[in-house]
């Protein structure tokens, strides 16, 4: 059986498809004081598989709802698949007295599954913060799908070296083309300075890929500096398309061509699905 949080509806539906489960029909409501509140019917199941993307601190709440409501159901087995594992990104204390999100919230999920899946996570290590056996599920390689064909002496350029495995994996999964990297420097939360490297990318046309776009900051910038590099037609790519505020209209301004993401975080941009490498892993 799958259960699907509120932000993930799509994503679990394609899910049950490609694994032949049911869909639970979960109900979602709001006490007149805003708190939170889901309900999930007796589930009749050994196994059931929990998939909410945690994109907010309320997708948080209802994910630990969720695992408590399935677990009450007398089931066996809880899978929680994190499509996108929000607060991922705060894997160290940047400061003092600053806590590793991603280890508080990676606690507090384990205590309601028996297993966790997540879809290519900023860091794969933060799968040792859950206190149950986790995974970090491949996905990136799909980015490729929805690129044209006919892409001009291709270049698949990471942001930074952190996201080169990413750039890698979609060159190799298109097919063709060279992959390199920018020097990323972050200078505020919403504010970043890229400074290019060797690859002339004049007059070909240009894949950007990286595990999130969050405020945009960062790919606009990218886009930007591409553009004044002479590239042709910029493509940005992400597993988490996450385009928070005003992201898009960023990109757009920068002159990006298209932004395609997969549907770990439910968006127009959601051009790929990770249902089937997740279907896989389970
Ligand atoms: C950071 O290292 C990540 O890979 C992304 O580049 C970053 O989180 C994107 O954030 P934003 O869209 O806010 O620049």
């Amino acid at each position: 059986m799958i259960v699907s949080g509120s932000a993930s509806q799509s994503l679990a539906a394609t899910l049950a498809d490609e694994t032949g489960r049911a869909l639970a029909p979960v109900e979602f409501e709001r006490f007149p004081d805003g708190e939170q509140m889901v309900r999930v019917p007796d589930l009749d199941t050994d196994r059931a598989v929990v998939v909410a993307s945690t994109v907010s601190s309320d997708a948080h709440v209802e994910l630990l709802q969720l695992q408590d409501a399935v677990r009450e159901s007398g089931v066996d087995e809880v899978v929680t698949v994190l499509p996108y594992m929000g607060y991922a990104r705060q894997d160290e204390a940047f400061g003092a007295g600053e806590p590793v999100s991603a280890r508080a919230m990676a606690r507090a999920i384990s205590t309601g599954t028996d297993r966790v899946l997540t879809v290519e996570p900023h860091e794969a290590a933060v799968c040792d913060f859950f206190d149950v056996p986790a995974e970090a599920v491949p996905a990136a390689g799909q980015l490729a799908e929805p690129l044209p064909e006919d892409l001009t002496e291709p270049v698949f350029v990471s942001p930074d070296e952190g996201a080169i495995g990413i750039a890698d994996r979609i060159r190799d999964a298109y097919g063709r083309g060279e992959t390199d990297y920018f020097e990323k420097t972050r200078l505020s939360g919403s504010e970043v300075e890229l400074e290019p490297r060797e690859v002339d990318v004049d007059g070909r046309d240009v894949v950007v890929a990286d595990d999130i776009v969050a405020t945009g900051s960062t790919m606009s910038e990218a886009v930007g500096v591409l553009a004044e590099q002479g590239a042709a037609r910029t493509y940005v790519t992400c597993v988490h398309p996450l385009l928070a505020a005003n992201a898009h209209t960023k990109l757009a301004r920068a002159g990006v061509e298209a932004i395609y993401g997969t549907d770990t975080i439910e968006r127009p941009t959601s051009a790929v699905s990770v249902a089937a490498a997740l279907a896989e892993a389970l």
